[in-house]
């Protein structure tokens, strides 16, 4: 069985010296590629810059910045792995015109243009071959399972893991995460409040039931 998994935020530049990204940890997505290894599997991590260090004895470590990076890492691995798991937060959206120079202070407002990056689970989903299986996350603030259904079924995903975002010691950079699991058969499992590495096995382990 072999496994991808992706994690962390991406970074988008402005400039050389600038960019925009987000909050991600990397935490979830490295707790689970920690998990598959502990249980047996040959997992490849695709990973955007975090402070945390990689699992050992991952088979394959693909460091990459932007979402343009992380789509083209992705896709060449995808067609090798039995399950692949998306955690990484991805950038929506990218400058459109990236300046080639550190970019000076002037007078007023400065306005940037953003454009779409790819949207990799969207790609990756309509690349999908009978055998495998794709799971993502659903990080809401709001209507949890609307989202996440709607989510799973657009991005062609065998499961979708949701977690509410916005509640204290939990999801995004803490140490603790709880997930409503929801599968492409219409079953759901709640995988209530407990550390990222204990949940990352508990998903594992639902993800690969047969
Ligand atoms: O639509 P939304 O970004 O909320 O969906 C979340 C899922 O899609 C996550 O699994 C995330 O890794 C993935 N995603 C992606 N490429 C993007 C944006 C999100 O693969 N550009």
């Amino acid at each position: 069985m072999k496994i991808l998994v992706n994690a962390g935020p991406t970074r988008e530049k402005i400039d050389p010296v600038r960019f925009i990204s987000n909050h991600s940890s990397g935490k979830m997505g490295y707790a689970i590629a920690e998990a598959a290894i502990l249980m047996g599997y040959e997992v490849t991590l695709v990973s955007g810059p975090v402070s945390i260090s990689a699992p050992e004895n991952l088979h394959k470590f693909i460091s990459i910045e932007s979402a343009a990076e992380m789509a083209e890492a992705m896709k060449k691995e995808f067609f090798n792995a039995d399950l692949t798991i998306l955690c990484a937060a991805v950038a929506d959206y990218r400058p459109a015109r990236p300046e080639k120079q550190k970019m000076k202070k002037k007078e007023g407002n400065l306005f940037l243009e953003l454009e779409r990056t790819e949207d990799i689970a969207l790609s990756l989903g309509s690349r999908k071959k009978a055998g495998q299986l794709l799971a993502g996350f659903a990080a809401e603030t709001n209507d949890l399972e609307a989202n996440a259904l709607t989510k799973m079924r657009k991005k062609n995903f065998d499961f979708i893991a949701a977690n509410a975002v916005g509640i204290p010691g939990r999801g995004f950079g803490a140490e603790e995460n709880a997930i409503t699991l929801y599968k492409a058969d219409g079953t759901k499992k709640e995988l209530t409040l407990k550390s990222k590495k204990e949940l990352a096995k508990e998903l594992l382990e639902e993800l690969l039931k047969r």
